[in-house]
């Protein structure tokens, strides 16, 4: 990708902003807020296996489904609550594009049974932003200009954040340790461990 493009049109669609771009990561939230309840409720899949009642909170709001046992916390994500910013890039616990706080520890959302989730606290990069106020660690992305497609950005961006809350940011190396499982097709990482640094020194860690 040119250097010589302004930097308001790299890494961003066209006609979007940053700001606007990254806020966009939060966009399956304020679907979801709109969207009919029935839209969002208990859409049981047709499933020939056996299934379960699940209850769950994701970003603060209880939600109550019937889903098949082996449906993924992505695929529960994505596909039954609406909520796109968690993306699905290797489904085999690879790539870590799928990172989400359950109980405010990072997992694989890929790699975890939605059933193990039962009564558990989800948080995914819907519900980081506190309202129009993007999350210090949104924030730093966009001044550390940390990101090109994006694909990447919501999985780098949880994981970011649990690594800030556990202490690992010491150091630019401490920190590619602890987010070496999230990799970055487009290789922002000096820039992904800038705006970790910058939101660590932001929440005094
Ligand atoms: Fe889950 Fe790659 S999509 S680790
Ligand atoms: Fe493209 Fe990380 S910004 S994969």
């Amino acid at each position: 990708m040119s250097d010589n493009l302004p930097d308001e049109d790299r890494h961003v669609p066209p006609g979007v902003s940053r700001r606007g771009f990254l806020a966009s990561t939060a966009a399956g939230g304020v679907v979801a807020g709109v969207l009919p309840p029935a839209l969002i409720a208990d859409q049981a899949m047709a499933s020939d296996g056996p299934s379960s009642a699940l209850s769950v909170t994701v970003n603060g709001r209880r939600h109550q489904v019937t889903i098949d046992n082996r449906t993924s916390l992505l695929d529960l994500l994505r596909e039954r609550l609406a909520l796109p910013g968690t993306k699905k890039g290797c489904d085999q616990g690879a790539c870590g594009a799928c990172t989400v706080l359950v109980d405010g520890r990072r997992v694989n959302a890929c790699l975890t049974l939605a059933v193990r989730c039962q009564g558990a606290e989800v948080t995914t990069i819907e519900g980081l932003a506190a309202g129009e106020e993007l999350h210090p660690l949104q924030q730093a992305f966009i001044e550390q200009d940390a990101f090109q497609c994006g694909y990447c950005t919501p999985g780098q961006i949880m994981s970011g954040v649990a690594c800030i809350r556990e202490g690992h940011t010491g150091s630019r190396e401490e920190i590619r340790e602890w987010m070496s499982g999230n990799l970055c097709r487009c290789g922002c990482y000096v820039k992904i461990v800038k705006a970790v640094q910058q939101a660590a020194r932001k929440a005094g860690s």
